[in-house]
């Protein structure tokens, strides 16, 4: 049986409406999931929210990007009858009510999203200072695809876990990670080999797995032993197929 860590990605997505809190706390409260990854970005008046979009089409009722909008703005929007009508009135949760839902101290992975790397570093330090204000430092870890917000998180909070997003495989892996100051490396799943994997456990990396659905696809990473935590839109194919009773 494997024990591989279960992350739910944007919640546990295949049963309710993506980064909402009714997909969060359906991972946060079931005993076999293990944490959640979710994507955070900054509103117009500097408020870290939860949504993966950087415009608001696909998951609300509203119009426009994310970040020209004041936070009561978005709070008016319905994030969850576009999944389905039963999640009529869900609301874009904030940061700071993900962080007071993690109850059980699970594993949350923060997802730092802004469309272009920002000098002035405004969406780091409210995470981290929220992350700090809720002593959730031991229970958290940073990714971003922005690799700049990954190297600054490290140097402002080396405490805090951290590590790049990784989308196919690029070369001088190592390296980048040691100038980053990563913890960890979040990567595309099909891109891990046995022999990949192997060399990141030497370099003393430990690694998501994203976005794994297929039963198939997960029964492949399950031999690739604990270092690789299965990121994924439905804990409930991973937990058959680990041979879950539950
Ligand atoms: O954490 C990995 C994954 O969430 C990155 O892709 O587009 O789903 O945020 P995306
Ligand atoms: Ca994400």
């Amino acid at each position: 049986m494997s024990n591989q860590l279960c992350l739910a990605h944007r919640g546990w997505s295949g049963k309710a409406p993506e980064n909402t809190l009714s997909a969060i706390n359906l991972a946060l409260n079931h005993p076999e999931v293990d944490g959640v990854e979710f994507d955070v970005q900054l509103t117009k008046d500097h408020i870290p929210v939860v949504i993966h979009d950087y415009t608001l089409e696909r998951t609300t009722n509203g119009r426009g990007l994310v970040r020209d909008h004041t936070f009561a703005e978005l709070r008016a929007l319905d994030a969850g009858s576009w999944y389905h009508d039963s999640f009529l009135g869900e609301k874009i949760p904030s940061l700071e009510e993900v962080l007071i839902a993690n109850q059980n101290h699970k594993q949350l992975n923060i997802e730092l999203k802004q469309m272009n790397s920002s000098p002035d570093r405004v969406l780091e330090e409210k995470v981290l200072r929220l992350v700090e204000q809720y002593d959730m430092e031991e229970h958290v870890v940073v990714t971003s695809f922005q690799h700049q917000m990954i190297y600054h998180v490290k140097r402002m909070a080396p405490q805090i876990k951290a590590g790049p997003l990784i989308y196919g495989m690029p070369m001088m892996l190592k390296e980048q990670a040691e100038h980053l100051g990563a913890d960890l490396l979040s990567l595309c799943y099909p891109y891990l080999t046995p022999e990949l994997v192997k060399h990141i456990g030497e370099w003393g990396y430990s690694i998501i797995a994203w976005t794994v659905d297929e039963p198939d696809h997960m029964r492949m990473l399950a031999h690739l032993g604990p270092s690789v935590q299965i990121c994924t839109n439905h804990p409930d194919r991973w937990l058959e197929v680990k041979g879950s009773t539950i």
